[in-house]
């Protein structure tokens, strides 16, 4: 069996019933919109949040799920999609889960306003029902996130951009969602306020992970389903190129801010930039730094009796650095 099935496994009946709740919390009158979003969900992603929802809710409850874990689920998956859509116009990509990005096949204007009706669908989806608590784990989520992809711009292209800051930029706009679904996940069946802040710290821990990933993924040259080698084309700074420009000569540097700064569009010289990335240990580095934040969010787990939630969350949280795309 592979790993994902075996995740899976605990909530195959949740994660059916999701998929349905998704597709029609998506729907509307607007006949381009139905196309659109008919299009999206046919190209899924791997539904992480989602699992990681469904799993941290079954674990704190011992089994309970609830329809407000269901809606949970449903806002956070909607929102994650707006983002990217968004995303892919702020990037300029025009691939996404193996298949065109929205932005290549409608256009940036279409694809702008699609991200807004799916968040708007979201959050929605909240206030209708009265989940107020649960809004408010994601309304600080979708705000992070816009504040995160600001920050990214404003410092991740300059050339003098530090480790912590970063981790402020990923924790922002990728931990932060994955925090939303385990403090949304666990806060749907328990109102234990120490417990909910827990899992949120173990969610961020592992989206931290989990961007250090994506950001390792850019420099392979695998099939990943999206463009890889577009960061440094993007000028955007990662842990491993951050890492080697804090780490080499004088000389060496220049030359990589150089190539950077003026030749980000020069395929042959970007190759270069990241065979000298990865001769000079950048990916290594960024390797141990997500291990490092990943066992941290592990300890969070310890004081839970085992289960075959538990079991499955742990298997989780190494697909994450282990996945394949
Ligand atoms: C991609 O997230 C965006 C990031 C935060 C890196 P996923 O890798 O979870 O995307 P899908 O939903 O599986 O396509
Ligand atoms: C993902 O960011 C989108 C958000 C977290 C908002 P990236 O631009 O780094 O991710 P991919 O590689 O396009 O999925
Ligand atoms: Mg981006
Ligand atoms: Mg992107």
């Amino acid at each position: 069996m592979n790993i994902t099935t075996q995740i899976k496994q605990p909530i195959v009946y949740e994660m059916e019933l999701f998929e349905k709740k998704f597709y029609e919390s998506m729907t509307s009158k607007v006949a381009l919109l139905n196309r659109i979003t008919y299009y999206i969900v046919n190209r899924k992603g791997k539904q992480m949040r989602p699992m990681f929802v469904f799993l941290m809710a079954k674990m704190v409850s011992k089994g309970e799920v609830n329809e407000r874990t269901y809606r949970g689920a449903c806002v956070i998956e909607l929102i994650h999609t707006a983002t990217l859509v968004h995303d892919d116009v702020v990037d300029d990509s025009n691939r996404r889960r193996g298949f065109f990005s929205i932005n290549a096949l409608w256009k940036n204007k279409i694809a702008v306003l699609v991200g807004d009706y799916l968040l708007s669908k979201g959050l929605l989806l909240s206030i209708d029902h009265g989940d107020f608590d649960l809004l408010k784990i994601i309304s600080v989520a979708v705000r992070e996130m816009s504040e995160g992809e600001l920050l990214q711009i404003e410092k991740a292209r300059r050339l003098d951009i530090t480790e912590a800051v970063y981790y402020e930029i990923i924790r922002k706009k990728t931990a932060t969602l994955i925090a939303a679904c385990c403090a949304l996940g666990a806060r749907s069946v328990a109102e234990d306020e120490i417990q909910v802040e827990n899992m949120r710290k173990f969610g961020e821990l592992i989206g931290m992970a989990f961007q250090i990933k994506d950001d390792l993924f850019d420099y392979s040259e695998e099939a990943i389903g999206k463009p890889t080698g577009i960061d440094i084309k993007e000028q955007k700074m990662t842990l491993p190129l951050i890492h080697v420009l804090n780490n080499c000569t004088p000389k060496e540097k220049s030359w990589l801010i150089n190539s950077i700064k003026n030749h980000n569009k020069d395929k042959k010289r970007v190759k270069e930039v990241i065979a000298f990335v990865k001769d000079n240990h950048g990916l290594t580095y960024a390797e141990n730094k997500m291990v490092e934040f990943q066992q941290e969010a592990l300890q969070l787990l310890n004081d839970y009796p085992e289960s075959d939630y538990k079991a499955a969350l742990i298997l989780m949280v190494n697909y994450v650095i282990e996945r394949k795309k």
